[in-house]
């Protein structure tokens, strides 16, 4: 089956979540890192929760609520501009260091991000980094009013597009996408930001086990589910390769 488009995920895929750190960690000296991964571990949660509650918010809105909760576990609040500047910065997260050579090389297919984000974050993010001049298209699952991984998140990228999930490869580092993206029938090549050696290493190590590790351990493997992926790069430099023998 030829290979069409290569879709993205955004957020940890091509841009690097953990780049809100600074952000967190000047509001918050001493904090930043616990603020970064719980608030992350709780934005995506919400969008799952808010998806099976039938009571969607759009990613900016979760992305708030979950700060707020995260600011709320340490007893903190921030005032509204600080809050706000935290919550900019998904604006302007930066991309892993390979990611924009990486989609250079791809000019062949047609390229695209699909992303829980909402579509004023996700324009924001790709004109501030530049890739918009790589993409036909920047999808927004708000279109479905739901959140990867739910079946008609992923129906947009052939309502979008026309290509047949066959037709597409699907990148994503985060567990549960790829698990969704495959499980709907797309050929998924999972980026592995964190090897399973470096988590154990890291969990062997005898030092306590802080935020990051929890985030790396819980969000940053492949899941139990089922639905594994095609083929797994430690780099997106690698795609043009995967992505002709996934054609084969
Ligand atoms: C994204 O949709 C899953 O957060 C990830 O960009």
């Amino acid at each position: 089956m030829t290979i069409k488009a290569i879709v993205f995920d955004a957020y940890g895929t091509l841009y690097d979540v953990q780049s809100v750190a600074r952000a967190t960690e000047e509001a918050f000296p001493g904090s930043g890192d616990y603020i970064t991964q719980v608030w992350r571990l709780k934005q995506l949660e919400y969008s799952w929760l808010r998806s099976v509650m039938g009571r969607y918010h759009d990613f900016r809105a979760v992305t708030r609520e979950s700060l707020t909760y995260t600011l709320g576990t340490l007893g903190v609040e921030a005032d509204p501009a600080v809050f706000d500047r935290i919550i900019d910065a998904y604006n302007m997260l930066s991309p892993y260091a390979e990611a924009e050579r990486a989609v250079g090389h791809l000019s062949d297919y047609r390229l695209a991000i699909l992303s829980n984000g909402s579509p004023d974050m996700l324009d924001a993010l790709v004109r501030n980094s530049g890739f918009d001049r790589y993409l036909e298209a920047v999808i927004s699952v708000d279109a479905k009013k739901t959140y990867k991984p739910d079946p008609r998140a992923y129906e947009l990228i052939q309502e979008r597009m026309g290509v047949r999930p066959e037709e597409v490869v699907f990148v994503s580092s985060n567990g549960f996408d790829v698990a969704g993206a495959k499980s709907f029938g797309f050929k998924v090549a999972r980026i592995e930001r964190v090897s399973p050696a470096a988590l154990r290493q890291e969990l062997a190590s005898g030092a306590s086990i802080g935020p990051a590790t929890m985030f790396r351990a819980l969000r940053m493997q492949t899941e139990a589910l089922g639905y594994q992926p095609d083929a797994v790069i430690g780099s997106l430099l690698e795609l043009p390769g995967i992505i002709l023998s996934l054609s084969a």
